[in-house]
């Protein structure tokens, strides 16, 4: 089928891709000129495994194409999905000028009837607006046209993008036309072997679908966190609870893991995003306010461990801090949102110095903060030990996982490793003779 996709940002671009990769033709269209550039010479402007190549092979098969002329991608498309960006506005709720502003495009180019898909997470009521927006510029044109808007989420995990889109565990589709649920279901068809993984339903439903699905994962995290700071307290360790309560299969092994905090484009973002739509229907949002509540002290408990091993804020000043992971999470350079940006500020403010490393977002730290005195980027994990006093790890890269504890007894001047992701066995550590910080590891402190 031929497919349009506004927007070559991570959805857009692994959407488009995997269409391409599963036979249609697709036009992917972006306003940055720079970007389209790059893409048409085979540079991915993102890290996510298995993207590069899947790009290059579709491109050079001629199914995958890019370009920033609307009119021509309007043309193209029986299919036009709308994946802009929604960042949140002042008082959190999803910006949604860019969709909009794809939506008037849209309708000003349209010649033909075309199903148009809301691929972003959009507030309840969004596809109702695209659909006002498309038909006025059809109306100022004298045209009638026949169109359809479906809403039909992206569930993609950055670092795992590409497979999740391959394998999606389920295709949400919210159309108020039998007509457009058979255009994607035929879209889709690829995607969906061995069992049906089409979930059909109505377009508010949908929206609202992806919200409730980060919600729900974030409270998760925050549920925990919130366990391992009672945990702490009380002098138990987190990990045992873990286990413990993950075993029950209605509460799972997935998303319970305890650490510094949630980060990324998507939870922070639509948790408060779904926080606004509770307020401006009139209901109190009382669980997701403390979902972001628990998330934002938790990005600062890192620092706090710090700041009770050295006895208080001002014996951090002159330190110098090896900070192991910068990224949101691990198989990303993603550093939207990351608990390690927060550490950073903290440690800075306190007078501290920071050798940093991680595998990917070394770039995208030094485009964030730039050229600093205090912020030296490693190109190793072990470069960044040479002269610190202390190890922090914020992302739980597998490369960290098992370091050797002799040498960073060695190396560290303080002797004292914080671990933010529960990494490492509090004995193993320690019998190396270094001072371990996890996240409630068992001893009330
Ligand atoms: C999230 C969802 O997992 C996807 O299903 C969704 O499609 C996507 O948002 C989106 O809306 O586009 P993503 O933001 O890529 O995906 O990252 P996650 O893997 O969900 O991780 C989010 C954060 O939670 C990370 O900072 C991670 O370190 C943290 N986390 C995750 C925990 O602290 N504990 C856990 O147990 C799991």
């Amino acid at each position: 089928m031929r497919v349009c996709i506004f927007g070559t940002g991570y959805v857009g671009l692994v959407s488009g891709t995997c269409l391409a990769e599963v036979g249609h033709d697709v036009v992917c269209v972006d306003v940055d000129a720079a970007k389209i550039d790059g893409l048409e010479h085979g540079i991915i402007p993102i890290y996510e495994p298995g993207l590069t190549p899947m790009v290059k092979a579709n491109h050079a098969a001629g199914r995958l194409r890019f370009t920033t002329d609307a009119a021509a991608g309007v043309a193209h498309g029986e299919v036009i999905f709308i994946a802009v960006g929604t960042p949140p506005d002042e008082d959190g709720s999803a910006d949604l000028q860019y969709v909009l502003a794809v939506a008037r495009t849209i309708g000003q180019h349209l010649r033909k009837p075309v199903v148009v898909v809301d691929k972003s997470t959009v507030p309840v009521g969004t596809a109702d607006k695209v659909r006002t927006t498309i038909a006025a510029e059809l109306a100022a044109r004298g045209e009638s046209i026949a169109f359809d808007v479906v809403s039909n989420p992206e569930f993609l995990k950055e670092g795992a993008a590409v497979e999740d889109c391959m394998r999606p565990d389920r295709i949400v589709i919210g159309a108020d036309s039998p007509a457009a649920v058979a255009t994607l279901k035929r879209l889709y068809a690829p995607f969906n072997r061995n069992h049906d993984r089409i979930v059909a339903m109505d377009v508010r439903s949908a929206e609202l679908t992806k919200y409730a699905a980060n919600a729900m994962l974030a409270t998760k995290i925050s549920f925990m966190n919130e366990i391992a700071n009672i945990a702490e307290q009380v002098g138990a360790d987190i990990e045992h609870v873990r286990k413990g309560i993950g075993s029950d299969p209605r509460i799972g092994w997935h998303f319970i893991y305890p650490g510094a905090g949630y980060g990324g484009s998507c939870f922070p973002k639509d948790v408060q995003a779904l926080a606004r739509i509770a307020d401006q229907h009139g209901v109190e949002p009382r669980l997701l306010g403390a979902v972001e509540a628990v998330n934002e002290a938790q990005k600062g408990h890192l620092f706090e461990l710090m700041v009770r091993h050295y006895g208080g804020i001002d014996a951090l000043r002159g330190k110098t801090v090896a900070l192991w992971g910068l990224a949101f999470k691990p198989n990303t350079d993603d550093m939207r949102e990351a608990s390690s940006r927060r550490l950073l500020q903290q440690l800075w403010d306190a007078g501290a110095r920071v050798r940093a490393y991680d595998p990917e977002a070394i770039e995208e730290t030094r485009r964030i903060f730039g050229e600093r005195d205090d912020l030296t980027l490693c190109a190793s994990a072990s470069d960044a030990l040479e002269g610190t006093d202390a190890l922090v790890v914020v992302t739980e890269w597998k490369q960290f996982r098992s370091p050797d504890f002799a040498m960073l007894a060695s190396t560290l001047a303080d002797r004292a490793v914080f671990d933010g992701r529960n990494l490492y066995e509090p004995i193993e550590v320690e019998a190396a003779g270094l001072a371990y910080y996890g996240i409630a590891r068992g001893r009330s402190l």
